[in-house]
């Protein structure tokens, strides 16, 4: 036997002696409202990429963007290093000299919900862009077709939102919208991997979309994102601003794949500068490494059962909480779609006789987890007081979110114990104050 081979056989055993069998004893351990799920497949593929010792991208992501692209429905999947620079890249991918009049320029308009995650708007304000906000619904918690049509002006260049907790937009309407007014989609998939809308999966309806895979996501490689689209100049476009810029598209180690290396003329540099250091755009490097293309590779196996089990325990809890819906205004997917739930968002409502803190502080002694709708309004966060922005009709529905809102765990280490256990210690909760 190789050194390899014991070496992952070993890897084997740790896993069995570390982490298998592992359960979560309700009241006893915290249940989180997300984390990582994986077995012996994701530290082997782990270890093994870490023998090759190649580090960067190289087999495993060559691999893992293959697969997601196959699994997603789109011709193209580039991997980053989060779903927040999977948002910079393919924001900055739209601003591209080489789309003509088609590019984002600054002073254009982009419109968001206010209920956005900040690195949804972030890539908007930082290339001096005004975003546009419009208001969530509840208990969707996405804006309304209707609401975003309504924000529309001769500015707009793009809309950029994301799937709500994995709760799908009115994205095919918007899409067909957005194609016949020459205004960008962007569709921020980070927390909807798997989640579809009238029987297709959201991240092949706009022009471009983006994944994350921290550890709360559908799958995880502990950081990393992905940017997908069909669109072949897109997908040219959002490489070269992903790896530094350049304009060669040489996989990581390669040389002269284009076969004229020193052969071309570009801006005022000298005819045949190697290729590999020509720069046709201001770009970052936001690549992934392999070894996070090895743990999310062994994560793609699991996706299927991963998102049904998101479903059965939203669905669970949901049914458990019909009970208490004089207190909650209970979630809903939107019409036509199949969600994959990366939490289960209550609102509080406002005849309740408890408020959101003392509730979220019972639940956290009794070792649930919770988490909040992002930032709430976000134009309310200190860092987005002074932004230059536009708000389309009233924010109030943000401000529910952000005053009465939050989610709890339904990810596939949660189950019907937990959930049982989840619901009683509302009960109690709810006894008490009522
Ligand atoms: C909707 C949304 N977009 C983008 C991100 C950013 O992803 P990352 O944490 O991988 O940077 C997140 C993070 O969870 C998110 O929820």
């Amino acid at each position: 036997m190789s050194a390899r081979e014991e070496i992952l056989q070993l890897t084997k055993r740790h896993y069995q002696e570390i982490f298998a069998g592992k359960i979560i004893r309700s009241g006893i351990d915290y249940i989180p409202a997300s984390g990582k799920v994986f077995d012996e497949n994701e530290l082997v593929n782990l270890v093994d990429s870490s023998l090759d010792f190649w580090l960067t991208e190289g087999r495993y992501n060559a691999a893992f963007e293959r697969k997601l692209a196959e699994y997603i429905g789109v011709k193209y999947a580039a991997t980053a290093n989060s779903g927040s620079s999977a948002n910079l890249l393919a924001f900055y991918t739209l601003t591209s000299d080489q789309l003509g009049d088609c590019a984002i320029k600054q002073g254009d308009e982009v419109i968001q919900t206010a209920t956005c995650f900040p690195t949804t708007l972030n890539p908007v304000i930082q290339f001096g862009c005004v975003p546009v906000f419009v208001d969530t619904s509840i208990p969707t918690y996405n804006p309304s077709y209707k609401n975003i049509i309504k924000a529309v002006t001769k500015k707009t260049k793009a809309v950029f939102l994301a799937h709500t907790l994995g709760n799908p937009f009115e994205v095919e309407e918007l899409a067909k919208f957005c194609k016949e007014k020459r205004i960008w989609l962007i569709e921020d998939c980070c927390d909807a991997l798997g989640a579809i809308y009238k029987g297709k999966k959201v991240g092949t309806f706009g022009d471009i979309a983006t994944l994350s895979f921290y550890p709360a996501h559908q799958i995880t490689g502990g950081e990393g994102g992905a940017v997908l689209t069909s669109n072949p100049l897109l997908y040219k476009i959002l490489k070269s601003f992903r790896d530094w810029g350049r304009d060669c598209w040489c996989g990581t180690g390669k040389d002269n794949t284009c076969g004229r290396r020193f052969d071309q003329q570009f801006g005022k540099l000298p005819l045949g500068y190697d290729h590999k250091y020509i720069y046709s755009h201001i770009g970052f490097n936001l690549k992934m490494t392999d070894m996070q293309a090895a743990v999310l590779l062994a994560q793609m196996d699991k996706i299927d059962e991963f998102v049904t089990k998101r479903r059965e325990n939203h669905g669970q809890l949901l049914l458990k909480m019909k009970a208490f819906e004089q207190f909650f205004i209970l979630p809903e997917a939107t019409s036509k779609s199949d969600p994959s739930w990366f939490g289960f968002l209550l609102t509080i409502r406002k005849t309740a006789p408890f408020s959101r803190r003392e509730l979220l502080e019972y639940l956290e002694s009794q070792k649930i987890g919770t988490r909040l709708l992002f930032g709430g309004n976000i134009t309310k966060q200190p860092a987005y007081l002074k932004i230059k922005c536009r708000v389309v009709g009233t924010l109030s529905n943000s401000d529910t979110v952000m005053g009465r809102s939050f989610w709890m765990g339904c990810y596939p280490a949660i189950n019907g114990e937990h959930i049982n256990y989840i619901s009683e210690v509302i009960n109690d909760f709810i006894k008490e104050k009522v």
